[in-house]
C-alpha cells in the first residue's frame, strides 16, 4: 500500500516537474482526433505532410515514416498514383551496379530521406542541438499534440527577465525548458507554404495545426482501426447481452423460480 501510494506521489510530481522551472503549460487544442468517435481528417493530413515536407523535413528526419504509408487507410488518403508521384520527387540514397553510392528518385516503399546522413553532421548545421527525429515525437513528449502546437507559435521576443540570459544563437520560447530553444521559428509567416485551390488559407495557425495533425497520425497510424474496433467489441457484446437475456427469459419461461 505504502509503495503505491509513494508511487502515486512520485508520478504526480514527475507531471509538475515536466512544466516546471519557468516551462508554461501548453493550452489544450480540439483536435479531430479526440474520443471514442475522433478521426483523422485526410485532407488535413494531407497538408499537414506538405508542411512537414516543405519546412520541417529540412532539419528533421522521419525514419520510420515510408511514402507509401501516405497511402494507407486512416491516413492522408494519397491515391496510389499520388504516393508514386510524391516519392519521385526525393532522390534517395542507394547503391548502383558497381556498388557504388548513388541516389535515384524514391519509390512509394522507400522510408522519408532524412537531411543529414549523421548525428555529427545534424548537430553542426544546427548550432550544436540535434533537430530530434519526428516519427513518434507526439507520443514522446508530455502533453503531446497540444505541446507541439503551443512549441510552434510560441515564439516572441524574450521579456525583459529573459533578454540577459539568452545564450547565442537561442530562440526564446516559454514552452520549451529553459525557455530557450535552438530552433528558430520554423513558422514564420502566414502563407508559408501554398495549399492547394479550396482550402483554408495557410496562415501559421491553420500550418500549425495541420502539421501536428500530420505528426499525431503518423505516431499512430493504427487509431482509426484501433477505435473502429473498440466500438464493434462493444456493439457485439451489447448484443450478445441482449440474446442471453432472451436466451435466458425463454428456457426458464415455464419454471417456476
Ligand atoms: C532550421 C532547422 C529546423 C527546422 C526547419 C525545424 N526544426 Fe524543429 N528543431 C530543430 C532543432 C535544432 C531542434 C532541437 C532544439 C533544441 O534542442 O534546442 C528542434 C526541435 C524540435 C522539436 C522538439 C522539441 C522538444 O521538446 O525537444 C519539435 C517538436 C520540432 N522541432 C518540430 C518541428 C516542426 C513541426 C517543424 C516544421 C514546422 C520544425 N521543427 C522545423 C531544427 C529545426
Amino acid at each position: 500500500m505504502r509503495r503505491i501510494s509513494l508511487a502515486a506521489v512520485g508520478l504526480l510530481l514527475g507531471i509538475t516537474v515536466a512544466f516546471a522551472d519557468g516551462q508554461k503549460e501548453p493550452e489544450p487544442q480540439t483536435w479531430s482526433w479526440n474520443g471514442v468517435f475522433g478521426h483523422f481528417d485526410p485532407v488535413q493530413l494531407q497538408r499537414g505532410y506538405q508542411v512537414y515536407k516543405e519546412v520541417c523535413s529540412a532539419c528533421h528526419s522521419m525514419r520510420l515514416m515510408a511514402f507509401r504509408n501516405l497511402g494507407d487507410p486512416g491516413g492522408p488518403g494519397f491515391s496510389e498514383a499520388q504516393v508514386k508521384a510524391l516519392a519521385a520527387t526525393v532522390q534517395v540514397a542507394d547503391l548502383d551496379d558497381k556498388g557504388e553510392p548513388t541516389t535515384r528518385p524514391g519509390i512509394a516503399a522507400d522510408r522519408f530521406p532524412s537531411p543529414f546522413p549523421n548525428e555529427k553532421a545534424a548537430r553542426a548545421a544546427n548550432g550544436g542541438a540535434l533537430p530530434p527525429d519526428l516519427t513518434v515525437i507526439t507520443e514522446a513528449r508530455e502533453g503531446g499534440a497540444d505541446y507541439v502546437h503551443a512549441l510552434l507559435l510560441g515564439y516572441s521576443d524574450p521579456p525583459a527577465d529573459m533578454k540577459g540570459k539568452m545564450m547565442p544563437g537561442m530562440n526564446y520560447n516559454p514552452y520549451f525548458l529553459n525557455g530557450q530553444i535552438a530552433m528558430p521559428a520554423p513558422l514564420s509567416t502566414d502563407g508559408q507554404v501554398t495549399y492547394a485551390e479550396g482550402q483554408p488559407a495557410a496562415t501559421k495557425a491553420q500550418m500549425a495545426k495541420d502539421v501536428v495533425a500530420f505528426l499525431s497520425w503518423a505516431a499512430e497510424p493504427k487509431m482509426q482501426e484501433r477505435k473502429t474496433m473498440g466500438i464493434k467489441v462493444i456493439a457485439f457484446l451489447f448484443v450478445l447481452s441482449l440474446l442471453l437475456y432472451a436466451a435466458y427469459k425463454q428456457l426458464w419461461r415455464d419454471v417456476d423460480h
